[in-house]
């Protein structure tokens, strides 16, 4: 009931629906200490949230939800943490592809997926299969990724095509390299309209650092395990107050 109240206040209006939505899921450990809970049980909760935001942002109309689920860098993190991070998709997929499905949302990954344990690869390349008939939102999972290393990656196999003759240094233009990103199979979507950054940082962390260029950006100090479908619709609200120009100007100046 609160919660219908609560969505019915805000009108969205349905012609603009960011098509890309990509959220860096902050807050967890906070959200954990403020109950006196071990940071684990923040993950925990935070998981919950994504199924029931992935759930609102497929609703919504958004076409992509790109999720930041484990970054490059939060290997640094202790070993029991880690661990417990790397068994979270497991635990997801297993529970809620049937949901996926039923939504028609399809799984994708982006990201180091060979360096995670054998158990969590199996349970991504399993809900990409089961998911791959799909043709809802893409529920796209930053696993083990890191910006930085993937502009690394892509400026090396764009050199060995230089190199071994399959292109020309003049074939190199930004459109060649958004579709050589772990991104590019995104298409007209592989650029996030609206990043999201829950817990009131302010950064971006190596996030899709290319494909950020004409991102509006939301942060919100609502920490991840208590984000829902309203606090996704304020958020869809803010971006929908934004006057996007992506370097030009608006229609009533030309
Ligand atoms: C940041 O909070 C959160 C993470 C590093 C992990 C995010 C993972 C989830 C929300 C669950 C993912 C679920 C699936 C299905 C893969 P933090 O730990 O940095 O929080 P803090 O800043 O309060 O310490």
């Amino acid at each position: 009931m609160a919660d219908k109240e609560a969505t019915s206040i805000i009108e969205l209006e349905p012609n603009n629906i960011p098509n890309h939505i990509a959220i860096i899921m902050d807050g967890n450990g906070r959200w954990a200490q403020h109950r006196g809970l071990p940071r684990v049980a923040g993950h925990k909760e935070g998981m919950q949230t994504v199924k029931k935001v992935a759930i609102a942002a497929s609703d919504l109309g958004v076409k992509v939800l790109t999720l930041y689920a484990f970054s490059t860098e939060n290997w640094k993190r202790p070993k029991d943490e880690v661990g417990f991070l790397m068994k979270l998709p497991v635990t997801f997929f297993n529970t809620f592809v049937p949901d996926l499905v039923k939504n028609n949302v399809k799984v994708q990954v982006i990201g180091d997926v060979d360096e995670l344990p054998k158990a969590t690869q199996k349970a991504v390349m399993d809900a990409k299969k089961r998911t791959e008939d799909c043709t809802g939102m893409v529920l796209n999972f930053a696993l083990n990724y890191g910006s930085r290393l993937e502009i690394t990656e892509t400026v090396k196999t764009i050199a060995k095509q230089v190199s071994s003759g399959i292109i020309k240094t003049d074939d190199i233009d930004e459109q060649f390299i958004s579709k050589s990103l772990l991104t590019g199979f995104l298409g007209k979507y592989a650029d996030p309209d609206l990043v999201i950054r829950t817990s009131g940082e302010e950064r971006i962390s190596n996030f899709l650092l290319w494909q950020v260029a004409y991102s509006e950006f939301v942060f919100t100090d609502t920490l991840w395990p208590d984000f829902d479908k309203n606090t996704l619709v304020e958020m869809v609200h803010e971006y929908q107050t934004r006057n996007r120009r992506f370097g030009g100007l608006n229609k009533t100046n030309k």
